[in-house]
């Protein structure tokens, strides 16, 4: 009995390496990729905070305004919210939650998702302050980028700016309001009171942002330089769309319905899905709505949206009648050269939903080129993913702290400086520049989980702190990760058939030990 025991745990090891060196290890990156969420806290830090080289700060934000604005997440390298992006990665985050939330608690992973969700919607609450007022961002992007010191030093100002009626901006509102509603769906199975409260937010947020039209940058132009917005009915519908999910409210539906048309819905045939275009997410959401048989009078208009949507999955998987989204030699997405690889991102993910929505309505894609199975569409996500880990060109990890490989030179202020707690003398704005961002040497801390610029339309990566187009991470590119991280785990053979998940709570999430090899 022992001996056959001994046998079956020793070949239940060795399958787990084979199928390790075969393929990679996402329950590893899903983990990592949340790590990155901590590591940009802003704020004071809870006792649980797993990052250790990260102290508290930006414990005045909003003073000078007399409004709380603690909290909330620094965009990337930089300590400027920007509120736009911050939204954008909290519905990412959330819709990844929403669609695999299965397998994130399979991976012991749900209540860390759960609490890097909620360190976003618990700031957006204090930032939604009034019905028709929504600060939209601390701190101001020239002066901090003018420094580099850590967060926890940080001297620069900490200006805060506000939307109200007099100074609308319908994309970052309708994003928040979007980020708030799929952020309710995700809550909803583990604190319904919180959800409930999110709901309320998003409604007010819809509506200050439809009844406001306006571009946000025209009220905040210090985020103009850095995320210009190029329009906001995309975020409109998104905002709508997801109201809709998580209410069921027809009225929401007939939003998007009526005005598919007026606000580029169903025009709009993209390439792009990013913090700054939603239409692509839009028209997969409402796919998912007429392949459910939920379309009812609006069946029409959907299959409208669902013509986009397959333009953008076609366009992505290069069954688009020549009109395709480039790839690099080495297979990955190249949609810009600032920052690419979280458009790769951001494209994986949705397209590994839209082939699980198409999978479950036991339907397939219908590109000009050939008809696209959904488990097809699912490789080609895949791909971008394993690019990301490492299988490209360069044969690194663009997630840092992945793998054998990944950059060490992360252009990222936090990271390149020395922690406070090692190094407990303030480092000024421009001596930073001198001691810390010109140093050859590698960081001195590790921006775990963070997807970094990565390569040019070549695969060529060069691991330079100043070269921040390629080696700057941010929150935008993570966030569809985890999401995608963990469905992709659900499909290794070894994990797919897990335990019923039990309920988790955000910081109380049980854990269970790894399955192979402690539980045979
Ligand atoms: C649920 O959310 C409410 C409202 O935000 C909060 O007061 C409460 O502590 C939460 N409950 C748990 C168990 O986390």
């Amino acid at each position: 009995m022992m001996n056959s025991r001994r046998i079956f745990t020793t070949l239940i090891l060795v399958l787990t390496i084979i199928d390790a060196s075969l393929g990679f290890d996402y329950k590893e990156a899903v983990d990592k990729s949340l790590l990155f969420f901590e590591a940009q806290r802003s704020g004071k830090l809870p006792w649980n905070q797993r990052v250790k080289w990260r102290g508290d700060s930006g414990l005045y934000d909003g003073y000078q305004q007399k409004v709380n604005l603690v909290g909330g997440y620094y965009d990337a390298g930089d300590h400027v919210k920007f509120g736009l992006p911050m939204a954008y990665s909290v519905t990412m985050l959330s819709w990844g939650a929403i669609e695999y939330g299965r397998s994130m608690m399979d991976v012991n992973q749900m209540g860390h998702v759960l609490n890097a969700i909620k360190w976003g919607t618990d700031y957006f609450i204090k930032a939604h302050s009034q019905p028709n007022v929504l600060w939209g961002q601390v701190g101001d992007g020239d002066s901090d980028h003018y420094c580099w010191e850590r967060a926890e030093d940080m001297s620069t100002p900490r200006t805060a700016y506000k939307l109200d009626p007099e100074h609308p901006g319908s994309d970052l509102a309708g994003e928040t309001a979007a980020a708030m509603a799929a952020a309710a769906i995700a809550f909803r199975p583990y604190n319904s009171s919180y959800s409930d409260l999110l709901l309320v937010h998003a409604k007010q947020l819809f509506w200050f942002a439809d009844r406001f039209r306006g571009l946000f940058t025209n009220s905040i132009p210090s985020a103009k330089e850095f995320y210009t917005s190029s329009g906001y009915s995309d975020e409109l519908l998104w905002a709508a769309t997801w109201l809709h999910r998580a209410t069921k409210d027809a009225s929401y539906l007939k939003y998007v319905v009526d005005n598919a048309a007026s606000m580029g819905g169903t025009g709009w045939a993209v390439k792009e899905f990013s913090w700054d275009n939603k239409y692509a997410g839009v028209q997969i959401l409402l796919s998912k709505v007429l392949m459910d048989g939920d379309g009812g009078s609006y069946t029409a208009t959907l299959k409208q949206y669902q013509a986009k949507a397959n333009y953008f999955a076609c366009a992505c998987h290069q069954k688009n009648e020549g009109y395709n989204a480039l790839l690099t030699p080495g297979g990955l997405l190249y949609l810009h050269e600032w920052n690419n690889m979280q458009y790769a991102a951001s494209a994986a993910f949705l397209l590994a939903v839209y082939s699980d929505y198409l999978s479950a309505a036991k339907s397939v894609l219908k590109c000009p080129d050939a008809n696209v199975q959904p488990q097809e569409l699912l490789l080609f996500a895949k791909s971008q993913a394993d690019y990301i880990l490492g299988k490209n060109p360069k044969s690194m990890s663009y997630i840092v702290g992945y793998g054998q490989t990944y950059p060490i030179h992360v252009h990222h202020r936090g990271a390149s400086i020395a922690s406070i707690f090692v190094l407990h003398l303030v480092v000024g704005c421009v001596q930073g520049f001198d001691a810390w961002y010109r140093r050859p040497q590698a960081n001195p801390n590790i921006i775990h989980g963070g997807l970094v610029g990565g390569p040019d339309k070549n695969d060529k990566f060069d691991d330079d702190r100043s070269n921040y187009e390629q080696t700057e991470p941010t929150m935008s590119g993570t966030a569809p990760l985890v999401g995608l991280f963990s469905k992709l785990h659900s499909m290794n053979p070894n994990h797919a058939a897990g335990p019923t998940p039990t309920k988790a709570q955000p910081n109380t999430c049980k854990f269970r030990q790894t399955k192979v090899l402690y539980f045979y």
